[in-house]
């Protein structure tokens, strides 16, 4: 049995001990959501907090439990610098002498699905701090200067899915002894298909090269028939396209031009994952990991899959990624 911080500890000697701490805090923190989340009905963190983010979203009362708990946990633990939440405006300075990292998360993704009791997660990206300390350069560095990706899904049993550049590695909870245990060696994207996965509602307000490569998929344009999934919350998406293969797809759309899905703490975080499992992720044009950080919470189209679909999108948009 080997557990998360074993693995990441084992696989990554250069990352130091006191990165085991910042692991052991995702754990913890993320052990805390779950407890919450299993017994939402029963602890009243189901609704509205009454609140609204720097998103200009309604924030769920679970979005905030959630927060909480990663602060408290992380926010305590040698090694942390800054703490950025997809809940806070600005980011959250801490060991600001010391701490040699950064953890910018999306504390519970999903938030529309909280009430009617399905998959939600929490997503994370690690960078170092640069050598020259300065927090707002070390937050809004590139995907490719991650240090870790990673991604916890709620669903019917509570997954950790991380990479730190050496492959993609799967941990289940295991309610026993209370920690994440490795159940997925080396996880790999299979080469296409079978579901691709969008939010049709915004069909008529994609761009044309989107909308015909929909089209394509519907009609067997890439050999296969595709069946539609979409759950709604990027983690479970994202989760089902890593294990079974196809698209994900969040365009740009009328209502928001430059994406919904947010750079930082969604997009580069899963794009990491997703090129570790030999997979691709793009804006449809451009590599999401290439993309210059201008501010925290800036969105981006985010497109995510198979090598053969991804492929086909960049032919589709025009794109050169
Ligand atoms: P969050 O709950 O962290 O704000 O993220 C919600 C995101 C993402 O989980 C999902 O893929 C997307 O919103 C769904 O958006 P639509 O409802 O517009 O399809
Ligand atoms: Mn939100
Ligand atoms: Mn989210
Ligand atoms: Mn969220």
């Amino acid at each position: 049995m080997i557990t998360f911080e074993e693995h990441v500890v084992r696989q990554h000697p250069e990352l130091g001990a006191e990165f085991g701490w910042v692991l052991s805090g995702l754990t913890l923190a993320s052990k805390k959501i779950e407890a919450q989340i299993r017994s939402a009905g029963l602890s009243g963190v189901y609704g509205a907090q009454g609140s609204e983010n720097v998103q200009g979203e309604a924030q769920q009362k679970l979005d905030v439990v959630a927060n909480d708990a990663m602060m408290e946990s992380l926010g305590s633990r040698a090694g942390v610098a800054a703490l950025v939440s997809e809940e806070d405006e600005a980011p959250v300075a801490f060991d600001a002498d010391g701490g040699k990292y950064i953890v910018i998360f999306d504390p519970l993704d999903g938030s529309s699905n909280i009430d009617v009791n399905v998959n939600v997660g929490t997503i994370f990206s690690v960078h170092r701090r640069l050598a020259d300390g300065s927090l707002d350069a070390s937050i809004l560095q590139e995907g490719t200067k991650q240090v870790m990706g990673g991604y916890v899904v709620y669903g019917p049993s509570t997954v950790l899915v991380y990479t730190a550049g050496d492959g993609v590695y799967g941990f289940t909870l295991d309610a026993a002894s209370g920690a994440f245990v490795l159940t997925n060696e080396a996880m790999v994207m299979p080469e296409q298909g079978p579901y691709y996965s969008v939010n049709e509602a915004n069909a008529v307000t994609w761009p044309e090269g989107f909308q015909a490569y929909v089209e394509m998929l519907r009609t067997g344009g890439l050999g296969i028939a595709y069946s539609s999934r979409y759950i709604g919350s990027l983690v479970a998406d994202f989760h089902r396209t890593l294990l079974k293969g196809g698209v994900f797809l969040y365009p740009p759309t009328k209502k928001q031009p430059g994406g919904k899905l947010r750079l930082l703490y969604e997009a580069n975080p899963l794009a990491f994952i997703a090129e570790q499992a030999g997979g691709m992720a793009t804006t449809g044009t451009d590599r999401i990991l290439e993309i210059q950080p201008g501010k925290i919470h800036q969105r981006t189209p985010f497109c995510v899959g198979s090598k053969r679909e991804m492929e086909a999108l960049q032919a589709a948009v025009g794109g050169k990624a």
